[in-house]
């Protein structure tokens, strides 16, 4: 069978990891695909900054990558542009694309899906969320005879680990930031994490997959941990509380009956008996509600390089079995519409 030929976009953390993993799994990733899985070429902004990597596949044109000969696109730079007009190209091109942009997802999601079932290709995201946590296969596929009540949890590992940190050591807010950014839990740029805006566009895109809605990073009430004091976190304490930053997407319904979404991002003192409060470091865990189903709860590793990549490889090899047998994920196009509340009406 011919291989799959993949352009991999970004070398970063999970960029590596999945390089690496798709050069020593070859065989099992190629016995699963049903095709080799070949890496055509990888796009990094400083070749010469990678001596690691195999240097005759490395070229700093992502552009020319994408149009080259290749049949899936993997996306792990992050941002809005040049990454979405790249992604549309692949797309309506037919290429199968994986991401991991929860940024671009939570905005563009409804054009790169329409862009994908236009040209009848692929568009898997599930490393976009709850890193290494299958979760959003679950939401689209598993669930999807069933009707999703709420879905809400932990989808931020960077706030997690310094308020489970504030939590255990007292400390206060900038403290604790300065130590996990020594640490490495946190970004060199943090306001991403910290002021909700990572946890925002996760709870856009789980919305959007929970109730086959549109839901945007813009339709998300946000409010990040900035705020929160060592002593917020006492009084948490005394009142046998500690404090989550939650994503929390409902399903409402109106006293006429109408139903709509509501997504919302905030710091919330949940009881310490409650399973969220155990979730700490750098985990994640999402509670998913559904009318037949009951209660689901899904917990692991939801960022670094290792478990992101195992989400991007297992999307892969998704695409790729997809193309050797002529299959298609999940389509979006069949969306309910529920229309979105406007944010901070909660
Ligand atoms: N910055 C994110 C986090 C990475 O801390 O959870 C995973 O999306």
């Amino acid at each position: 069978t011919a291989p799959v030929r993949v352009a991999l976009l970004g070398c970063g953390t999970v960029g590596s990891e999945v390089a690496r993993l798709l050069t020593e799994q070859a065989d099992e990733l190629a016995a699963r695909a049903g095709a080799p899985v070949e890496l055509a070429g990888i796009a990094v902004r400083r070749p010469d900054k990678h001596p690691e990597l195999p240097q005759h596949l490395l070229t700093p044109d992502a552009a020319a990558l994408v149009e080259s000969d290749v049949d899936v696109v993997v996306e792990l730079i992050g941002g809005i542009e040049p990454v979405r007009t790249w992604l549309l190209t692949a797309l309506r091109k037919g290429k199968s694309v994986v991401t991991a942009n929860k940024a671009l997802l939570a905005e563009y999601s409804a054009e790169l899906s329409e862009a994908a079932d236009a040209a009848g290709a692929d568009l898997y995201f599930e490393a976009s969320v709850a890193g290494a946590i299958p979760l959003l296969r679950p939401l689209r596929e598993s669930l999807a005879g069933d009707r999703i009540t709420k879905v809400m949890g932990i989808v931020n590992g960077t706030t997690n680990f310094i308020l489970s940190a504030m939590d255990s050591t007292g400390a206060g807010y900038a403290e604790t930031l300065d130590e996990a950014s020594r640490l490495g839990y946190a970004e060199a740029d943090p306001t991403a994490d910290v002021d909700g805006y990572d946890a925002a566009s996760k709870a856009a895109i789980l919305a959007s997959l929970a109730f086959h809605s549109r839901v945007t990073a813009a339709d998300v009430h946000r409010e990040g941990i900035s705020r929160v004091t060592a002593s917020d976190i006492a009084a948490a304490k005394a009142l046998g509380r500690t404090v989550k930053l939650l994503a929390i997407c409902e399903r409402v319904t109106a006293d006429d009956g109408a139903e709509s979404v509501s997504a919302r991002v905030h710091p919330v003192m949940i009881p310490r008996s409650h399973p969220l409060a155990g979730v700490g470091g750098a985990f994640n865990a999402v509670f998913v509600e559904a009318d037949a189903a009951g209660e689901l709860m899904f917990y692991g590793q939801g960022a670094g390089g290792a478990p992101t990549a195992s989400a991007v490889l297992g999307d892969l090899v998704a695409v790729a079995r997809n193309r050797v047998l002529g299959g298609r994920g999940p389509r979006e196009s069949a969306h309910a519409n529920l229309p979105v509340r406007p944010m901070g009406q909660t």
